[in-house]
C-alpha cells in the first residue's frame, strides 16, 4: 500500500485535465482514494496508524490539486460557454470611505500643520481643575452646572477643593494639560470629542467635536490670532471668504472674540443659514488670560498667547451644506456614501 500511495502522489501532481475528471477519478465515492480507505480497514493493527497518516496526506494533496484545477479553469472560457459578455455592467466594488467629520478634521490639521502647529490629544474624562478651575472659571460659573456638564463623580478633597470628575465640555482642557507639561513656545492644535448635557436636535447634540488651538510665545499678539484664522478660513472655505471678529466673553481669554465667516451660501446677501445676517460663527477665541498662564506655571509678564476653539461639525455643515447635526451620528450609509468621492 505504501508504494501505491507514493505512486499516486506523483500521479496526482501530473494531472492537468479537467477538474471534474480529477474529482471522479480520485475523490468521488467510487474513486481511488475511497478504495484505499476501504483497504485500510483490512490492514494489520500495527501498520494501520502509519498507513492512515500517509493516506490522509494523499487525500489532502488531492484536494488541494483539485482546488487548483478548479481555479485554473475559472480564468478561462471553454468554447461552449463562449467569450465573456463585455457589455455587462461590472461587479461594483464597494469600498468604505472616511466620515465627513474625519475629512474635516484631517483638512483642519493639514492647514494648521503648514503654519507650524503640531497636534496634541487629551482625555475625554477629565477633572474639574483641567476643564474649569485652571481655565479661570469662577466657582459658581453657570457652565459648571448640571444642565451643561455630565458629571461622573462629585467629590471634594480634605481641604475642600473641588475634585469632580466629568466628561469634558470642551477641548480647552488640553491647553492646560499641555502648558503644565511643556513650557513655551507652544503652537498646537487639539482636536477631540466633547460632551454636553443638551437635548438632541438638528442644531444641538450631547456630544460633538472641537479643535482647540493654542499659540504661546514671546510677543504673540491679537493680530497673529486674526491673521491665523483669516488664513484658515480662506484655505478651508475658499479665497473669497471674509472673517469678522465680534467682542465676546470667555473666562480663559481676555480680550475674547467670536469668529464669524462670510456666509458661503448666500455670499453675504442673507439667507436662512446665516439667519439673514450674511455671517456665520465658526469659533470662539481670544488672548490667553494671564490667570490661565499663571495656573500652568507660565509667567504672563514674559509670555503671551492666543487660543481658539472651533466646532468641527459647524465647519463640516457649512462646507458640505448639511442641515442637521444628527446625521453625523446616525450612521445612515445613504448619507455617509455621499462623501465617497470627496478627495482630500
Ligand atoms: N471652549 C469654548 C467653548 O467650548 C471655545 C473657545 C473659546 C475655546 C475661546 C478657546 C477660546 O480656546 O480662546 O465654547
Amino acid at each position: 500500500m505504501e508504494e501505491r500511495i507514493a505512486q499516486l502522489l506523483e500521479e496526482i501532481k501530473q494531472f492537468t485535465d479537467d477538474a471534474e475528471q480529477f474529482r471522479l477519478k480520485y475523490l468521488s465515492r467510487k474513486g481511488i482514494l475511497s478504495g484505499l480507505f476501504e483497504e485500510l480497514k483490512r490492514i494489520p493493527a500495527e501498520r494501520k496508524k502509519e498507513m492512515g497518516r500517509q493516506l490522509n496526506i494523499l487525500k489532502r494533496t488531492a484536494e488541494q490539486h483539485w482546488e487548483m484545477l478548479k481555479n485554473a479553469r475559472a480564468g478561462t472560457h471553454s468554447e461552449a460557454e463562449g467569450a465573456p459578455d463585455l457589455t455587462l455592467p461590472p461587479v461594483r466594488h464597494t469600498t468604505g470611505n472616511l466620515h465627513p467629520l474625519t475629512l474635516t478634521r484631517l483638512r483642519i490639521i493639514e492647514i494648521f500643520e503648514r503654519l507650524g502647529f503640531s497636534v496634541a490629544d487629551g482625555p475625554e474624562i477629565e477633572d474639574d481643575w483641567h476643564n474649569f478651575t485652571a481655565l479661570n472659571f469662577p466657582v459658581n460659573h453657570p457652565a459648571r452646572e448640571m444642565q451643561d456638564t455630565f458629571f461622573i463623580e462629585k467629590k471634594q478633597d480634605e481641604q475642600g477643593n473641588n475634585r469632580d470628575i466629568l466628561l469634558r465640555t470642551h477641548t480647552s482642557n488640553v491647553q492646560i494639560r499641555l502648558l503644565e507639561e511643556k513650557k513655551p513656545p507652544v503652537r498646537v492644535i487639539m482636536p477631540g470629542r466633547v460632551y454636553r448635557n443638551e437635548a438632541i436636535s438638528a442644531r444641538a447634540h450631547c456630544f460633538f467635536h472641537q479643535v482647540e488651538g493654542l499659540y504661546v510665545d514671546y510677543n504673540v499678539g491679537f493680530a497673529d490670532l486674526k491673521q491665523t484664522l483669516y488664513h484658515f478660513a480662506r484655505e478651508m472655505f475658499g479665497p473669497d471668504t471674509q472673517i469678522r471678529l465680534r467682542p465676546s466673553f470667555f473666562p480663559f481669554t481676555e480680550p475674547s472674540a467670536e469668529i464669524d465667516i462670510s456666509c458661503l451660501i448666500c455670499k453675504g446677501k442673507g439667507c436662512s443659514v446665516c439667519k439673514h445676517t450674511g455671517w456665520v460663527e465658526i469659533a470662539g477665541s481670544g488672548m490667553v488670560h494671564p490667570n490661565v498662564l499663571r495656573n500652568c506655571g507660565v509667567d504672563p509678564e514674559v509670555f503671551t498667547g492666543f487660543a481658539f476653539g472651533m466646532g468641527i461639525e459647524r465647519v463640516t455643515m457649512l462646507k458640505y451644506r448639511i442641515g442637521d447635526l444628527r446625521l453625523f451620528s446616525e450612521n445612515d450609509v445613504r448619507f455617509l456614501r455621499q462623501f465617497h468621492t470627496v478627495i482630500q
